[in-house]
């Protein structure tokens, strides 16, 4: 099968598509994705780099890859409540070295969903990560409530422009950081404040806020603290606790690591078929490109996501 691996760590170029890379089969608690679509994250910008070695290492040649959507083309021993044909989205895993850049790609049951009926393939793959990391920040951690004020760090971002949307489903006021040439598309998210992080400081701005979802870290995650009232929460897609100024401020901080599941991947799909949350594809390239993919993904400032087209069907 055709699939876009790396046989060592550098840079995007090392990411090549291969045309003769053996086919998974399903092993228990698996199926078997015959892959459309699949989108690059930033996580897989770490794996390519070496940096997520901590986490697993790969035996190489490795493809990468998490996100994706197709159809159930095998199911391993033990799954339940899928049939072989049945269009999925969901998330490979992205440091197996199976991951979803491939024709054919392994996932566990746990992680795959129906894929939204309004979103074709490639509009589908965009989602399952984001979808799920921001749910997972707004929803299980947050417990975000109406009325309640939230900040949202990156809010023109995958995960960020997610929150913002469920933010506003939530009925929270919602304030966002993002480029001034994204403030006009953070605000049509619903976003009721979009602030410049070029050439504003949010920290002068945002006051007594229930709560902060930063996508960002460094600096931003650090100066948070401040904007949250006492009892806040700060959850963090990328930062880790200083726990002196969380005791400063009297607030909670969340490092989150995204655990997706299909109960968050069905309220996504609800949201986006009842047309109430929406993910902005910036760009497709096929697999052959999988590796200009990725370098736009780490250096063309994409307004939207990238997705990387595996099937033409
Ligand atoms: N912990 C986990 O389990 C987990 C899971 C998924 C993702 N992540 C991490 O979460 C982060 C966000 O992921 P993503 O997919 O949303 O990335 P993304 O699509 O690249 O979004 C990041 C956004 O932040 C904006 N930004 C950069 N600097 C900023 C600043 N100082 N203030 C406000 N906005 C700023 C970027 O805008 P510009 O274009 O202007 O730079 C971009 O729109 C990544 O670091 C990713 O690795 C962690």
């Amino acid at each position: 099968m055709k699939a876009a691996q790396i046989s060592g760590y550098g840079e995007t170029s090392v990411l090549v598509t291969s045309a003769d890379a053996p086919k998974p089969s399903a092993e228990a608690g698996h199926v078997i994705v015959a892959v459309q679509a699949a989108a690059a994250n930033p996580f897989d910008l770490l794996v390519i780099s070496g940096g997520a070695q901590q986490m697993a290492q790969l035996s190489f040649p490795a493809t990468l890859g998490g996100d994706l959507a197709g159809t159930v083309a095998e199911i391993g021993e033990g799954v339940v409540g899928f049939s072989v044909g049945q269009q999925v989205y969901g998330m490979a895993n992205a440091i197996g070295g199976h991951g979803s850049f491939a024709e054919f790609a392994p996932v566990k049951a746990t992680q795959l969903s129906a894929k939204p009926e309004s979103l074709d393939y490639a509009n589908a793959a965009a989602v399952p990560l984001v979808g799920a990391s921001a749910y997972q920040a707004l929803v299980t951690h947050l417990q975000l409530q109406p009325n309640q004020k939230i900040l949202v760090h990156g809010g023109a971002g995958g995960i960020g422009s997610v929150a913002v949307q469920i933010a506003k489903q939530l009925g929270a006021y919602v304030a966002a950081t993002a480029a001034a040439s994204d403030v006009e598309f953070v605000k049509s998210l619903g976003a009721d404040e979009v602030i410049d992080y070029q050439t504003q400081d949010f920290a002068e701005i945002v006051h007594d806020y229930d709560a902060v979802f930063d996508t960002v870290g460094g600096e931003t995650a650090t100066k948070s603290y401040a904007v949250l009232k006492p009892g806040g929460t700060i959850v963090s897609m990328t930062a880790h606790e200083d726990p002196e100024l969380s005791k400063a401020h009297n607030v909670t901080f969340i490092s989150q690591f995204t655990q997706m599941n299909q109960d968050m991947l069905a309220a996504v799909t609800g949201m986006i078929d009842s047309g109430a949350l929406h993910v902005r594809v910036d760009k497709v390239f096929p697999l052959e490109a999988a590796s200009e993919a990725l370098e736009y993904l780490k250096t063309g400032h994409p307004h939207g996501k990238v997705v990387i087209q595996v099937s033409a069907t």
